[in-house]
């Protein structure tokens, strides 16, 4: 999704505000975008820079990072309303050029105000709803309001989502922000402060944050910041401000070609850190009281985080006998009508802003249920709005495939399986500790799955990227991870891939089976599961498929595998642990063997905050 980024410098500090925001552009990246700006007020002129592409041939073209000024503001733009294009781009100005907007979200009643507007001479030069806010702003700036005034007045009109900036040419010390439903935090810094969508824009100076909410508008300037609820009065932001712990490191590639490669390979890692975090954290058990008490469990999100959803709900049954329903959180209107006072929603995202599972969240609540948020992003929208939140502690995901947040959340999600299931007592102490100490092996498991896992990842992706199609297949406990598979290379090695159940293959998919076609079988730890396999791997045997195992070492289906990429072998409650990092591998070298750039896949953008 779009990305915002503005730096606003004290006046008897020096800083190369053109450079700053440059940078912050070039980490915001990840995010998706089509085209990027930025606009600069200078000694009382705004300018503005702006075109469609990479922000690297942008620079090359235009000389972003050279613009100077008290206040710059940059924008990477994800085209919703109008096409890619230099004009598109943001910032847009109003019809004097005096005044400048970025915006992240989407302005419901542009078609109304526009209509409105142009009546009154104003002269629109882009297609997008953002524009309309820049000359409504305009308007009342016109009629003699003060710029703040002016501002307040505009977002008080629109409707729909929004993360705002504006700068005026006669406030150059000034950028004013607006926020509802996109995300937004200020940065607050020695020589400058900073207003941007993520924290990883401004952590290079600085990890002191405040997470703006819904409804808030207000100003920075180089050394103050002044917020209010819209409509209510001012906020004291000194009680928001938090120090966040991640470093400026781990928002860089550190060496990696990717960031997804460095955030598979950070996966271990993150997991021990959320195992620390989840052993110091009361609120796992206050979650399991909640969902003990609850008439009914609902689980959603998006994704990748749905499938850790589904490794949660076969967690829930097959050790603590309890039926939770997961959905997919766009679908949220469907289960609306049975929600009642006394459910229980828990809403899975890694980024805590996606809008569809925030709606799914917000309807759930209106209706009575409460609401467990798992997220990696301390503050964002999910956690905030929930009774209880529960964080991952995966450190800052760049890549727009998930990967270590998919890793992260499975482990979270099985210790708050196991948890319920203890204070339910549909396990006993003991039992408890058996599966608690299989988890916590999880930092190691996937140490050795990736390292055992890469070399043969970089060799079968030369055979893969030259497949169309390639199914997932599993049983049981291994299809969220199957899925998860499939979603991977789809995303960025764009390779048709279909996950289900092995046992649907006689019901339809195995007719498009033939010679070469791959079918990669992901083989969970469990007798059982590998008994049943066996005969889905020979029907696809039988017609020539090409199968790729991700089975536990000591598998008995070894010798059915055209490629055997061994995992380690641990109990089946950590198998998006084990059985993922192969299939990231495979789907990131696919990818690159491809020549495609697998941390920024077309038409995707890492966190979704339009419905
Ligand atoms: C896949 C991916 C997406 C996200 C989905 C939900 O690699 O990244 O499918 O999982 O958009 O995002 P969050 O977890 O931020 O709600």
């Amino acid at each position: 999704m779009c990305g915002i980024i503005g730096v606003c410098t004290r006046v008897d500090k020096k800083l190369n505000t053109g450079d700053v925001v440059y940078k912050g552009l070039l980490r915001l990246e990840y995010r998706g975008y089509d085209s990027a700006g930025v606009a600069s007020v200078e000694q009382g002129v705004l300018r503005v820079l702006k075109g469609k592409g990479k922000i690297a041939d942008l620079e090359k073209r235009l000389g972003l990072s050279r613009v100077r000024g008290s206040v710059v503001i940059g924008h990477t733009r994800w085209a919703t309303h109008g096409a890619p294009s230099d004009v598109n781009a943001h910032p847009h100005t109003d019809c004097t050029g005096t005044i400048a907007i970025v915006h992240n979200g989407i302005i419901e009643n542009y078609r109304e105000l526009k209509e409105e507007l142009a009546r009154r001479g104003h002269v629109f030069k882009s297609e997008t709803d953002t524009e309309v806010v820049v000359h409504l702003i305009e308007e009342f700036y016109k009629s003699g309001d003060r710029p703040y005034d002016a501002f307040k007045k505009a977002v008080s009109m629109i409707r729909g989502s929004y993360a705002i900036l504006v700068v005026f040419a006669s406030a150059p010390n000034t950028i004013f922000f607006a926020k509802k439903d996109s995300p937004l935090v200020i940065g607050l810094g020695d020589a400058a402060n900073f207003v941007a969508s993520d924290i990883p824009a401004v952590l290079e100076y600085t990890r002191r944050v405040i997470t703006l909410r819904d409804g808030w508008v207000g100003f920075v300037t180089g050394d103050s910041v002044f917020i209010e609820e819209l409509g209510k009065g001012p906020v004291n932001p000194m009680e928001y401000v938090r120090v966040v712990e991640w470093s400026l490191e781990s928002a860089s590639k550190g060496g990696y070609s990717h960031f997804m490669l460095k955030e598979i390979h950070e996966q271990p890692r993150a997991l021990v850190d959320t195992l620390y975090g989840l052993s110091s954290d009361p609120t796992l058990r206050e979650a399991s009281k909640v969902m003990a008490e609850a008439r009914r469990v609902f689980i959603t999100a998006a994704g990748t985080s749905y499938h850790a959803t589904l490794h949660f709900a076969a967690a829930l049954a097959k050790i603590a006998g309890a039926l939770a329903t997961p959905f997919v959180a766009s679908e949220y209107e469907a289960y609306l009508p049975v929600v009642r006072e006394g459910d229980v929603l828990i809403a899975v995202s890694q980024s805590g802003e996606t809008m569809d599972t925030l709606k799914a969240a917000r309807a759930f609540k209106e209706r009575g249920a409460k609401l467990i948020a798992v997220s990696n992003v301390v503050d964002s929208a999910i956690p905030r709005e929930s009774d209880i939140a529960l964080y991952t502690r995966a450190g800052p995901e760049i890549g727009v495939a998930a990967t270590k947040t998919f890793t992260t959340q499975a482990l979270l999600l099985s210790f708050l399986a196991l948890d319920y299931a203890l204070l339910r007592g549909a396990i006993l102490k003991s039992e408890y500790d058996e599966y608690a100490r299989e988890l916590s092996r999880a930092s190691d498991l996937a140490a050795k799955s990736i390292a055992w896992s890469e070399g043969l990842a970089k060799k079968v992706s030369e055979m893969l990227r030259l497949k169309q199609s390639v199914y997932y297949l599993s049983r049981g406990v291994g299809l969220p991870t199957a899925m998860e598979g499939a979603l991977k290379i789809k995303e960025i090695a764009y390779i048709h891939a279909e996950a289900y159940p092995a046992g649907e293959s006689k019901h339809g998919p195995i007719a498009l089976v033939e010679e070469g076609f791959p079918v990669v079988f992901v083989v969970p730890r469990d007798a059982y599961y590998e008994k049943v396999l066996l005969g889905n791997i020979q029907e696809m045997k039988a017609r020539g498929a090409w199968i790729i195992g991700v089975a536990p070492e000591d598998t008995s289906l070894g010798e059915q595998f055209d490629v055997f990429f061994r995992v380690p072998s641990s109990h089946w409650l950590t198998t998006p642990i084990t059985h993922t990092p192969p299939m990231q591998l495979l789907a990131y070298y696919t990818s690159t063997l491809k020549g495609l750039d697998p941390d920024k896949p077309r038409n995707l953008a890492k966190t979704v905050t339009v419905e």
